[in-house]
């Protein structure tokens, strides 16, 4: 298989919920490539197997059929080890409703992925002081979730995605749970991560405003992906976003009608 140059293949993936006669077809032949450095988007109504693709590049759930390669690597056949560091230090993932454990500290919190895997205190430390000052959160890392913001605790959980290095980080709806203005900070840290560092970043997202950060957007419905957007090396963000809200137009009368 020549994977040169790509960091995840998704090949003809497919899921099906249920049973003989109610299935539900998630994922109907889902294909694409993530280059290194790339800030992906996947938009798509409701229902559409936005989270379904996610949490089958995350192992999370097993596709019916298709494939996922990581560097040309098979992740379906990963023996137990592999499959471990692939979950804990390959990828990184956020969620829209943070997931953070209420009974430890924002710094416990990021944390937390390296003390399961055992890495080195020191270099956890300077790890985690240069991502708190990339979020901008390093005077709330002592405190607990409920002592946070939306806003910091979603920074809290972007820089816990973060803290392992991993080749990709898989985000569900970041935005969801976060107003505008929240929702625009942890956008910006987003997209200033993946810029300074080339960080490769696949998010799933309703929002044109959120997706208007990335640099190429599939547009998924029923399963299948049927649109592509790529913002052009000299196009502004106001502009993509106009590129987008014509697409989700074109959908069916608007994004309020669509996604
Ligand atoms: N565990 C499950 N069992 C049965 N059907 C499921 C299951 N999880 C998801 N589905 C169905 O699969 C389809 C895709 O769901 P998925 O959660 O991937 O959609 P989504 O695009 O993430 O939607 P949303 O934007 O609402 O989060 C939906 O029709 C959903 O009802
Ligand atoms: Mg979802």
């Amino acid at each position: 298989m020549v994977s040169q140059g790509k960091l995840l293949e998704v090949q003809d993936l497919q899921k099906n919920y249920g049973k003989k006669n109610n299935i539900t077809k998630a994922l109907n032949g889902v294909s694409f490539d993530i280059l290194p450095g790339e800030f992906l988007g996947i938009m798509g109504p409701s229902g559409s197997g936005k989270t379904t693709l996610l949490n089958c590049i995350a192992t999370i759930i097993k596709p019916t059929s298709g494939r996922v390669l990581l560097n040309g690597n098979n992740i379906s056949a990963f023996d137990s080890k592999n499959l471990a560091e692939y979950r804990g230090s390959r990828i990184g993932y956020l969620f829209q409703d943070f997931e953070l454990l209420d009974n430890l500290t924002g710094q416990e919190n990021i944390l937390l992925p390296l003390s399961i895997h055992g890495v080195n205190f020191a270099k956890a430390r300077a790890k985690l002081d240069e991502l708190a000052g990339l979020l901008e959160i390093t005077n709330i890392l002592h405190k607990f979730p409920s002592q946070m913001s939306g806003g910091q605790k979603q920074r809290v959980a972007a820089a816990r995605s973060l803290i392992s290095d991993p080749d990709i980080v898989l985000a569900d709806e970041p935005t969801g749970a976060l107003d505008t203005r929240s929702a625009r900070t942890l956008m910006n840290k987003l997209e200033a991560i993946n810029r300074s560092s080339g960080r490769t970043i696949l998010m799933v997202s309703h929002d044109p405003n959120a997706a208007s950060f990335c640099s190429r957007i599939l547009f998924i419905q029923d399963g299948v992906i049927f649109h592509e957007l790529r913002r052009t090396h000299d196009e502004s963000q106001e502009k993509f976003y106009e590129r987008i809200l014509q697409v989700l137009a074109q959908l069916g009368g608007g994004s309020a009608n669509v996604l």
